[in-house]
């Protein structure tokens, strides 16, 4: 599928299944080194990052923990800037090295929030892999460990990432098409 129409704007692909699972792969090889003997706890943000999740837990071989946290920012096309927690926290994570899954770090608002969540918890050291990067977009200081994929700031769906519900189960990333929504 080269284009979908999802609550009625037009996306074309931008960055295939294939593509994904390369740099998905390269991401697990870097974790596989550097948390070799660290017994890491990923732990992933749902909902965008549920796809990238499962498959980079496939690829990492280090002795492990997966747990989940829920956190809800956008509304449309564009973050709000407040962000709900609806799952936390519960594991028991003082001493340990964590790392954040993210789909997508856009204005490092929620990696930002749950940072310092974890600090207050106690733990020794946090590092986040995310999917896509958008540096244009990122007004943050903490760095990011791992990026899968740099993006321009554009609008993207699929592999997780939804346009108000919609689009997650999408295998391709896809970007929203504006030509394409003038001529209709
Ligand atoms: P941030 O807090 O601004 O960094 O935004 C992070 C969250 O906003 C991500 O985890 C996504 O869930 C969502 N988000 C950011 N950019 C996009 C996008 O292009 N498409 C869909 N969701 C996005
Ligand atoms: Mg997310």
């Amino acid at each position: 599928m080269s284009k979908v129409v999802i609550h009625g704007h037009t996306f074309k692909i931008k960055i295939s299944a294939a593509e994904i699972h390369k740099a998905v792969s390269d991401v697990a090889r870097q974790i596989n080194i550097d948390l070799k003997d660290k017994k890491p706890l990923f732990l992933a943000v749902l909902n965008g990052s549920f796809m990238f999740a499962s498959d980079l837990m496939k690829k990492v071989n280090v002795e492990c923990e997966i747990s989940f946290m829920k956190l809800a920012s956008y509304e449309g096309t564009s973050s709000t800037g407040t962000i709900k927690q609806l799952i936390g926290i519960n594991e028991d994570i003082k001493g340990r090295t964590v790392v954040i899954i993210e789909d997508i770090v856009d204005t490092g608002n929620t990696i930002e929030n749950i940072a310092e969540q974890l600090k207050e918890l106690g733990v020794s050291e946090i590092k986040i892999a995310t999917l896509l990067f958008k540096p244009e977009a990122y007004t943050k200081t903490i760095p990011i460990e791992y990026t899968a994929i740099v993006v321009p700031n554009d609008f993207l769906v699929g592999y997780g990432l939804d346009y108000n519900g919609l689009g997650r189960n999408l295998a391709d990333i896809y970007v929203l098409d504006y030509v394409a929504d003038e001529k209709k």
